[in-house]
């Protein structure tokens, strides 16, 4: 099976990238991606086809899914300092279906994300919603998968958690009590692999084995760097403040104001179709899932 796969560079795509180089039969990949020579040093040397594409200018992707069977995409920027939500999560998603449509591609895998609605009103949320509703409007046959959060070698958020443990007294936004089900990336990414492969369509949540809360989170992040903190639960409007400062003072700020909402509020899958649908037991998070954190060198 041949795939194009966007996003192939980020933390998703490299993973989806190396559980699809190693199944059998094999497929074969198409990378699309912004920058080829920044590329070239963060996928596999055997990924040769390589195109580059911007889905914020819709004539830069015409071409780039012809000859493929499939498309996995993966773009999407989580906070805004890196291209605007609705351009790329929206309006690059649509510009990306409709290319796949005139491609003539026979399976779409689209990675959304639990809590993806056009009526959120968490602008995140909400764009990655509209993406979302133009790949269930295409009449491609699609999957679509919503996970809760990812964690795994090459994540980013679990290390930038590790910046909290900078201080003395750690705060809990909302209380820490919002739940989560963390999902190994690997795990992922052998649900797209599922995906590709088929026969299901629709849309699915998926998560990890274990319902874990934000307390427990930042707990395990704690015992993976090998630090103990105080805790303080403190209401989200009372944090804005200090992620407002983050935003305008550091090139790489921790946290966002728009992200802080978003630890406050539930993120499990309802239902968790990770086993029944796609036949994976996902490995465990609580209890040492963060292990190759104290492995890697990220600043804080
Ligand atoms: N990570 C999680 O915990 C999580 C949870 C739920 C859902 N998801 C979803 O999973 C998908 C992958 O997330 P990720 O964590 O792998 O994100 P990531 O590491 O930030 O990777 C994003 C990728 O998108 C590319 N990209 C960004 N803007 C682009 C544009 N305008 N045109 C073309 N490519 C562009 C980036 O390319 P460059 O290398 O050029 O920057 C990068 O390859 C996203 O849809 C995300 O919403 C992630």
């Amino acid at each position: 099976m041949r795939v194009a796969i966007t996003g192939a560079t980020g933390f998703v795509g490299r993973h989806v990238v190396a559980a699809l180089e190693s199944d059998e039969p094999p497929f074969r990949i198409r990378a699309i991606v912004r920058d080829r020579s920044r590329a070239s040093s963060e996928l596999p040397p055997t990924v040769v086809d390589v195109r580059e594409a911007d889905v914020t200018r819709p004539e830069t992707l015409r071409g780039a899914f012809d000859g493929m069977d499939a498309v996995v995409h993966l773009v999407a920027v989580p906070t805004e300092r890196h291209g605007s939500f609705t351009r790329v999560n929206a309006e690059g998603t649509r510009a990306v279906v409709a290319e796949a449509e005139r491609a003539g591609v026979t399976r779409f895998v689209h990675l959304s994300a639990i809590g993806a609605s056009p009526d959120s009103p968490y602008p995140f949320l909400r764009t990655k919603g509209e993406g979302q509703a133009a790949v269930e409007a295409s009449r491609i046959p699609h999957v679509v998968l919503r996970p809760s959060i990812l964690f795994g070698p090459g994540d980013d958020f679990f290390p930038r958690l590790r910046f909290s443990l900078r201080f003395p007294v750690v705060p809990l936004p909302g209380g820490g009590n919002a739940r989560f089900q963390p999902l190994h990336v690997a795990d992922l990414a052998r649900a797209v692999r599922a995906a590709l492969r088929g026969p299901m369509t629709g849309t699915y949540e998926i998560g990890g084995p274990d319902p874990a809360t934000y307390r427990q989170m930042l707990e395990e992040t704690m015992r993976a760097y090998r630090k103990k903190r105080l805790t303080m639960p403190l209401p989200v409007p009372l944090m804005k403040p200090a992620a407002f400062l983050f935003e305008r003072t550091m090139a790489d700020p921790p946290v966002t104001v728009p992200q802080l909402d978003l630890l406050a509020v539930d993120n499990t899958p309802q239902p968790n179709a990770i086993d029944q649908v796609f036949g994976i037991h996902p490995r465990p998070f609580l209890g040492g899932g963060l292990s190759y954190l104290g492995q890697r060198s990220e600043g804080a």
